[in-house]
């Protein structure tokens, strides 16, 4: 399974590349807001940190406009993958960079129909939400389950990124499905290393070995 980082913190990034688990880095425009920095400069120095692909959203509402703006993110750097939302627009745009060979990452989806449909118009990628559906009373998990089994009824190669995960159980539940990607925040990566049996075990066999006699 591969892990991306969920945040547009440039430090998060760096702690979390240092780890050496991250496989690439999703943003939103909430996220970015948050650094209080500009978009592009954001985008340009994740991509500086990173590797792997970096998804970086629209915000026009049209096809055209988001076709515009996808040929200005893919120019920043090749692993640049284009985040449009799930709207009929979105999937004009969606099969229009897949035509002209910009990778994108269609978000927003909260019915697997809706990852289907993105699948059809060749995302690299497609986001189902689970911990947004989770908040409203509907399963997350099982339009990912639904949304697996149906791409690959049809062998479609878009990969599945688990996205608006809350918890680990959310990742546990993810790798069970087979979805290839999940993508974190930081405090959820770490959260995947610790346990509390691992330290006090580690701390009882360090003792123990202050005892084992020298020779
Ligand atoms: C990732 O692509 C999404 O933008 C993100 O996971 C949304 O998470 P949230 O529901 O916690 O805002």
């Amino acid at each position: 399974m591969k892990f991306f980082l969920d945040t547009a913190d440039v430090s998060e990034i760096r702690e979390g590349v240092a780890m050496g688990l991250v496989d690439g880095v999703t943003t939103n425009p909430s996220l970015v807001a948050k650094t209080g920095r500009p978009f592009r400069k954001v985008i340009e120095e994740i991509c500086g940190l990173v590797p792997g692909p970096v998804s970086a959203e629209t915000v026009s509402e049209d096809a055209a406009g988001m076709l515009a703006e996808a040929r200005e993110l893919a120019a920043i750097a090749p692993q640049v993958t284009v985040k449009i939302p799930m709207t009929l627009e979105g999937l004009k745009a969606t099969k229009a960079c897949t035509q002209a060979g910009i990778k994108t990452n269609v978000t927003l989806v909260f019915q697997p129909l809706q990852g289907l449909l993105a699948a059809k118009a060749g995302a690299t990628f497609v986001s189902p939400f689970v911990g947004r559906l989770d908040d409203v009373g509907t399963p997350g998990m099982d339009m990912v389950a639904d949304l697996k089994e149906m791409l690959d009824n049809y062998g479609y190669p878009t990969e599945i990124i688990v996205a608006s995960i809350r918890h680990t159980i959310h990742v546990h539940q993810a790798a069970m499905l087979g979805a290839h990607i999940c993508t974190v925040p930081l405090k959820i990566l770490r959260g995947l290393v610790q346990h509390p049996l691992t330290d006090s075990g580690i701390r009882k066999f360090l003792e123990d070995s202050k005892k084992i006699p020298k020779g």
